[in-house]
């Protein structure tokens, strides 16, 4: 088992990394003090994989656990859900002091994680991601949120868990697309921060995409360790952590212009390329780093361009997401594999450009 210790401010916490965790949590948790009455929040997909025999696991372990679950899906990060389960914890005498295991990808992170920090002003919370997206990205920083109409992820809190168990053995039963979709945000803490890992990476793109167990664990530590540098030096999000957005200006109009079908890595992949690319344009990225990152997205298994798009959509949704000042918005660009800038001098005419290009 790898540990990657997120240090923050007031107190810290572990990430376990390993094989087979799920069937050591109870020993874990009591390691942390907690041996008593706990409640596991998943979604049904998860529940039927994993949460039934975690809970079976737990309660011959001493504890009296609970499931709680919820359909699977984006929807479901809502404050209605929220609200669901508030009072559903409310029906099981959850109290102050009842730790909420969070288990399933980021919906269920965000999502329970929000419902952590807010019930009872915030009961103590497990993170247990199992899929390779939040594994390697959201379940590390602490930022839990749900929906709220257009507001996507604007209702939320920082809470950190106590713990995040994260076990690869969970990846097992993602499907092929789920994996792809989950390596963009780890090539980009690579491509903005650490040159070693994006070429370890590159080195390594057929194992991990079959899933070498010890490949991904450090993957996954590696991945996890650069999120929670940043975290640690950005709590709060007030600078910093801005870095972590390569890819996400384009990404997220994308995201809109698909209407979803299009999901969040797969867009951060199309908007990392596009992104890059616009460094070029500014004579600060090297052409034949682009090349070097655009080869890694296909054999990851990952879209570079968007097929069919009009130009105005996406130009709208660029400016939609971001405040515009004075027609400038600010990116976060590669100068090289390894190596994130942070700038306000994009101006909106050369994104049009470089989305008028596409693939050359
Ligand atoms: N908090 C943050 O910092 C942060 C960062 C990035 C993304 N996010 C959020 O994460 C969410 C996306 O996360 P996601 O891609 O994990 O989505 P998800 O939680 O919807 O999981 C994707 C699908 O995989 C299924 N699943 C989960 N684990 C499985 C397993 N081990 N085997 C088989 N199926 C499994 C789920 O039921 C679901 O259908 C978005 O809501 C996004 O906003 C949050
Ligand atoms: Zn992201």
């Amino acid at each position: 088992m790898k540990t990657v210790r997120v240090q923050l401010d007031k107190n810290g916490y572990d990430i376990n990394i390993g094989i087979g965790l799920l069937g050591q949590i109870g020993t874990i948790l009591n390691q942390i003090g907690f041996n008593d009455k706990l409640v596991i929040i998943t979604d049904n997909k998860v529940k039927a994989l994993y949460g039934n025999k975690l809970k079976q696991d737990m309660n011959a372990n001493g504890f009296k656990a609970d499931i709680l679950d919820i359909p699977e899906g984006e929807e479901q990060k809502s404050l209605e859900t929220a609200g669901r389960l508030y009072y559903e914890l409310t029906n099981l005498y959850a109290e102050r002091n009842t730790p909420v295991l969070a288990l399933g990808g980021g919906v269920i992170g965000d999502l329970a994680g929000f419902v952590a920090a807010t019930f009872m002003r915030g009961v103590p919370l497990v993170q247990i991601p199992t899929t390779l997206l939040s594994q390697g990205d959201s379940s590390i920083g602490g930022k839990v949120a749900v929906n709220h109409g257009q507001l996507k992820n604007k209702i939320g809190a920082f809470y950190h868990p106590k713990l995040t168990i994260t076990d690869i053995n969970t990846l097992k039963t993602l499907s092929a697309r789920e994996i792809s979709n989950g390596m963009a945000e780890i090539i980009k803490h690579g491509a903005i921060l650490d040159a070693d890992f994006f070429s370890y990476i590159e080195n390594n793109i057929e194992k991990i995409r079959n899933l070498d167990e010890k490949v991904i664990v450090q993957l996954v530590t590696r991945s996890a360790e650069i999120k929670a540098g940043i975290v640690e030096k950005d709590e709060l999000d007030l600078g910093l952590r801005n870095v972590l957005n390569n890819g996400h200006n384009i990404g997220h109009a994308i995201e809109a212009v698909s209407g979803l079908k299009v999901w969040h890595g797969e867009a951060v992949a199309i908007g990392m390329l596009t992104e890059a690319r616009i460094s070029n344009k500014m004579d600060i990225l090297d052409k034949s780093e682009v090349e070097r990152l655009k080869n890694l997205i296909i054999k990851t298994g990952l879209p570079t361009e968007l097929p069919d798009y009009k130009i105005e959509d996406m130009m709208q949704a660029v400016k939609h997401d971001k405040k515009v000042l004075q027609g400038k918005l600010r990116f976060a660009l590669l100068k090289s594999i390894g190596e994130v800038y942070l700038t306000d001098e994009v101006s909106l005419s050369l994104v049009e450009e470089v989305l008028n290009e596409r693939d050359e």
